[in-house]
């Protein structure tokens, strides 16, 4: 729906039309002075500028036309013109009851929506995960649920790293220890075993030594890229172990992702675009755009505007294999003809200039206009020495690991909250599993995107502050007030809201802010800024309850009005967390 500056806005500018102004210039935002008033519009300033008057005279007169239209309660001048707003009660109260009809608890919609696929997770197959994407997951999984609650279409894309040099040293590897597996018998062609060769756990060995060993000697390097070409150009025993290691590592990384509550529309990977690689190619060279670099096949990307040398994308490499810049290219061939809008890469911000490259070769393919595609990158997850954040006394991060971890820290939280159910109960544990994933991404979440971070366990899972688990508790506690006063969300928010109470309309003003929060999150891509509306929303239902009596209030009436306005709070905070992939425990 609208939100409550939107309509203030629209108010304020036909004033300033009225008076043969700009009504742009009516722009109403949230005041910085909230002691004189919740709203301010600063428009008489360039509205004078521009027709050569006095600010003050217009401001005079747009505040004589507002008194007028009725929906302020108060409308003051201060400074060289600015207006300070004050909407009235009846207006707040007409705002609150279209929210409580909103089957969008208050979120922005979008006009036009688009068709978009998220980019993000992004994992390789047999190589460890990192704590880059980790964040991928998570941004991407909020942004997919920001995106979606305005109206976009969304398809999430884990895009598995798949296709590259570590399959070829994966199999050289393996070629070392067990020479005489089916696999490397070039004789045979086809029946290969169903059974894998290997398990998860012998990947997450074997990929560490292949690529030591590769580190190591020029000569295994070189069989390892070998291989990978042969891989790619279709040897069926390398395929067929291929199929393995892609098997048993996406049925660790579904457990995985499931266990962090992040959902995949598309489990496509590089290797799913291989054949389009030469339809992409074909038409790269009908256009011209290939050009011959070393034996090796690039497009040129670099403009004079650049501050920087962007080098030329590498599409085919000398030994006739492919990498990351043209599965990545082929990817969006594949998205273009999907009939996507929009691709947004949920990618670590150290990566930009590979996206440089790729989007500007798209775009000189004719796939997509260049701001249809985005890079929305993200800082690091670093410990507590400023590095990237690992687990298991400084190896490789385990997702797993990283979960129990968090669930661990929570069990104990959750241990001392001792709170006793009142409907349903959940068992301790699962209580802790759904705080520490919430606390692990609300950590995340409420940093702007681009920022690194430090993993701070302790305060993450603290049930006070700015934390996911001070959000699920503060949901919790909605939930609890309306049923110890014998009713539930969908019955209490029927009650018509009357404001009459500072904090009262307080929390009804933010919540109506809803929509501005939810766009620019949207807008910037930045799902922080939501993390701080509802966090505002969360403090301000605190004051709210200690400064109003609710259930136990004795006039009938203004119970019911804010045992409503209690249902409409958790209606949005659940919206919100929700958008951002946070699950709510039935009691904490
Ligand atoms: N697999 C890549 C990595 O680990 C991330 C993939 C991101 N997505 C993409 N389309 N390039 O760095």
């Amino acid at each position: 729906m609208l939100s409550l500056t939107s309509r203030l806005s629209r108010l304020v500018g036909e004033a300033f039309q009225a008076e043969g102004l700009d009504p742009d210039l009516g722009l109403v935002r949230v005041s910085d002075r909230p002691d004189l008033a919740p709203f301010q519009c600063n428009g008489a300033l360039a509205a004078a500028k521009a027709a050569k008057k006095n600010p003050r005279a217009i401001a005079e007169a747009v505040k004589a036309r507002l008194e007028a239209a009725g929906e302020l309660s108060d409308v003051t001048l201060a400074g060289p013109g600015f207006l300070n707003l004050t909407p009235s009660d009846s207006f707040l109260e007409a705002m609150t009851s279209e929210l409580k009809e909103d089957p969008n608890a208050g979120a922005w919609q979008r006009e036009k929506t688009e068709k978009v696929v998220l980019d993000y997770g992004g994992p390789n197959v047999a190589k460890p995960l990192h704590v880059g994407h980790l964040r991928s997951a998570i941004i991407g999984q909020s942004l997919k649920g920001i995106m979606r609650a305005a109206g976009d279409e969304v398809l999430g894309d884990i895009h598995l790293g798949d296709w590259g040099l570590q399959m070829g040293q994966l199999i050289v590897e393996l070629k070392h220890r067990e020479p005489g597996l089916v696999y490397f018998d070039e004789s045979v062609t086809s029946g290969y075993p169903e059974e894998s060769p290997v398990t998860v756990a012998d990947l997450a060995e074997i990929y560490p030594a292949a690529s030591a060993a590769c580190k190591e000697s020029e000569g295994r390097m070189a069989e390892a890229q070998a291989a990978t070409a042969e891989l790619q150009s279709g040897r069926p025993g390398y395929r067929a172990l291929w199929q393995h290691f892609v098997d048993v590592s996406r049925e660790a990384l579904e457990g995985d992702y499931a266990a962090l509550g992040v959902q995949f529309e598309l489990w496509r990977g590089e290797a799913s675009v291989d054949p389009l690689i030469e339809p992409m190619v074909e038409s790269l060279q009908k256009k011209s755009l290939l050009e011959d670099s070393d034996g090796a096949r690039v497009v040129t990307v670099a403009r004079e505007t650049d501050k920087k040398d962007i080098p030329p994308l590498l599409v085919i490499k000398s030994n006739g294999s492919v990498g990351y810049g043209s599965t990545d290219l082929a990817t969006l061939l594949e998205r273009q003809q999907d009939g996507f809008d929009r691709c947004i890469y949920v990618v670590d911000k150290r990566q930009s200039e590979h996206f440089v490259q790729v989007f500007r070769a798209a775009a000189r393919l004719g796939l997509f206009s260049e701001d249809a595609m985005e890079h929305a990158g993200f800082g690091t997850m670093n410990g507590k020495d400023g590095r990237p954040f690992k687990t298991r006394e400084g190896g490789v991060l385990r997702l797993s690991d990283l979960i129990s971890m968090v669930t661990e820290k929570a069990l104990e939280r959750v241990r001392e909250s001792d709170s006793a159910p009142e409907g349903e109960a959940m068992s301790k544990e699962e209580i802790a599993r759904m705080v520490g994933i919430a606390a692990l991404k609300f950590a995340d979440l409420s940093n702007p995107r681009t920022t690194d971070y430090i993993f701070d366990l302790d305060r993450f899972v603290s049930f006070e502050g700015k934390t996911g688990p001070y959000l699920q508790y503060a949901a919790v506690r909605m939930a609890s007030v309306l049923r110890k006063a014998g009713t539930g969300p969908e019955e209490a928010i029927k009650a018509p809201i009357g404001l009459s109470e500072p904090s009262e309309k307080e929390l009804a003003t933010l919540l109506l802010g809803f929509a501005d929060a939810h766009r620019s999150a949207y807008e910037k891509r930045m799902p922080h800024i939501l993390c701080e509306h509802v966090f505002g929303v969360a403090q301000s239902f605190s004051k709210y309850y200690s400064n109003c009596r609710i259930s136990d209030e004795e006039d009938n009436s203004v119970r019911a009005s804010r045992l409503a306005l209690t249902a409409l709070t958790l209606g949005q905070v659940r919206a919100i967390l929700t958008q951002l992939g946070i699950e709510i425990p039935k009691h904490m």
